[in-house]
């Protein structure tokens, strides 16, 4: 998928001209001073100037892997997506991730981890970028921004603060079924190939007679789902920051080549309408009782990347890259999404970041969007404009989309109209009830605990508030270990004073 350069036949200089020497600079005399036209020796240092670009914003620490997608179940009553026929295979690409930690931060901190795919399929390129969690953190992406910056680092001081962290969750009372998350187990995954991922949101899919459907994509880990201890995750986050990259790579050089088995919950179009909880709010989950999942295919990850910067640091995934036969929903945070990933990759990578091999689509294109910054691919002296009178091809479908849905209302500022079942802190309580049992229970208010220790007032206190909105026992035991452990020191998420600010989560 990249053009590489060779390898061990002498050097050239970025012009292909036979490089002179990559160990001696250009001087007048073995003593005497370098000489400005040594081109070689100014091409070297510009060059290493300009090698980085700027981090993904979220999401900046991560690694990836190729592999394949294979369809093994009949999906077609409820998608015409050419890549989820019966026995389909597509290329892919995933990266997994790390949210809030830069560049080099310690794969080991709690936090949810990014599950970002690619397939290239002949319809073009099919992004589904998702997490470890199928919900997340706020339904309305006016907030993503504050959100980020609340779990990044202080201007003044460039320090995690664990009191902004919480400042914001306790501000936002919809984040508590994603904290109770992100503070339980899948918050600190073993690996990346032991955890599960999700596309969160609700989607769309239409099949070929046109009918749409509601659905939440699942990929299911076939190595089952582990999670580190808080002390594992804190030891290796000095002991090897990178563990959850090695782990990848290693074992795709081994020939163990992680699967995940996909599968779909499917609502049904009118459903949405009544449904007890809203289908489009990003910070609930559809019940498996109401809407059961069903197998589609297994994703196979067998190839490592050949060169990291070209391949994983350029890939560029965007929610907007949806083939015919899926679509969009009203959650107002994918439709919002669909707009920030490109923008962010223009910035980020440059404008033509999708003719590179890593992003660039097995189908061609046919773009009426050109030139711009490192045009490489181009075409030709082909008409810059539609319509036209000499044959260049252009699309020109007009009245209602197959994959829209009706949407008409005053323009208000309001993320959703709550159901039943949509309170902030319903799903969040039947997690710590339900789903946790008590040693889970014991670990998570531990953990809780110790991500609050040195939080400041009045945030702490809000804190207590918002766990015992989620269950009045889990709150409890939750304010009482603070005051236990008041003047113990147990380390923060990345963020307690006095202890190393790297520690993740006790
Ligand atoms: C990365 C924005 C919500 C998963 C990013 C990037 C941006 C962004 C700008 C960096 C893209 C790049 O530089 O290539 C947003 C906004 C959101 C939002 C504005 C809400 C309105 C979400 C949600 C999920 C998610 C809900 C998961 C369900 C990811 C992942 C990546 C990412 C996995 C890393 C992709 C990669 O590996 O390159 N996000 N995001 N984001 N986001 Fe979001």
């Amino acid at each position: 998928m990249t053009e590489t350069t060779p390898h061990g036949t002498g050097s050239t200089t970025q012009a292909g001209i036979p490089a002179v020497s990559d160990r001696n600079s250009l001087t007048t005399g073995p003593n005497g001073s370098i000489v400005l036209h040594d081109h070689q020796l100014v091409e070297t240092l510009q060059h290493f100037n300009r090698m980085n670009i700027p981090e993904r914003r979220p999401h900046a620490k991560g690694a990836g892997a190729f592999g394949t997608f294979e369809v093994t179940e009949d999906v077609s009553q409820w998608t015409k997506a050419d890549f989820l026929q019966p026995g389909k295979k597509t290329e892919m690409l995933a990266r997994f991730s790390t949210v809030a930690g830069e560049l080099g931060s310690p794969d080991t901190w709690r936090d949810v981890r990014g599950f970002a795919l690619k397939f290239y399929t002949e319809e073009g390129n099919f992004d589904m970028v998702g997490n470890n969690t199928p919900i997340f953190f706020v339904r309305d992406p006016m907030k993503f921004p504050h959100f980020i910056r609340s779990q990044k680092r202080l201007p003044d001081s460039g320090l995690r603060d664990g009191t902004m962290q919480w400042d914001f969750w306790t501000q936002n009372p919809e984040s508590a079924h994603q904290v109770t998350y992100l503070m339980g187990e899948r918050g600190l995954p073993k690996t990346w190939r032991q955890m599960n991922g999700y596309g969160s949101h609700t989607y769309m899919l239409v099949n070929e007679q046109g009918e749409k459907f509601w659905v939440k994509w699942h990929f299911e880990s076939q190595q089952g789902v582990e999670s580190l201890s808080n002390e594992e995750a804190e030891h290796l986050a000095g002991a090897d920051a990178d563990i959850h990259r090695r782990d990848l790579f290693d074992a795709i050089e081994r020939g163990e080549h992680p699967k995940w088995d996909l599968y779909f919950q499917i609502m049904p179009y009118e459903e949405a309408k009544t449904y007890r909880v809203n289908p489009f709010d990003l910070t609930k989950t559809w019940s498996k009782k109401d809407y059961p999942r069903h197998k589609v295919g297994t994703m196979t990850l067998n190839r490592n990347p050949e060169n990291f910067f070209a391949q994983i640091e350029q890939a560029a995934f965007s929610p907007a890259n949806m083939v015919p036969g899926t679509g969009n929903s009203p959650d107002k945070m994918l439709l919002g999404r669909t707009f920030a990933y490109a923008d962010a990759q223009l910035y980020r990578v440059g404008t033509n970041f999708q003719q590179l091999p890593v992003n660039r689509p097995i189908n061609e294109v046919h773009t009426y969007n050109f030139e711009g910054s490192m045009t490489y691919l181009h075409s030709g002296a082909r008409r810059v404009y539609a319509p036209n009178s000499f044959g260049d091809s252009w699309s020109d479908e007009t009245g209602p989309v197959d994959n829209g849905w009706e949407d008409d209302g005053a323009l208000v500022r309001e993320a959703y109209t709550l159901r039943e079942d949509d309170g902030d802190f319903v799903q969040a309580g039947i997690l710590v009830r339900e789903v946790f049992d008590d040693a889970q229970r014991d670990r998570f208010v531990e953990t809780v605990a110790g991500a609050l220790d040195g939080v400041q007032e009045p945030v702490l206190s809000n804190a207590f508030q918002y766990w015992k909105n989620v269950d009045e026992t889990i709150g409890q035991r939750i304010e009482d270990a603070v005051k236990v452990d008041a003047g113990a020191s147990v380390p923060g998420m990345g963020v307690d004073e006095g202890e190393s600010v790297n520690a993740p989560v006790h």
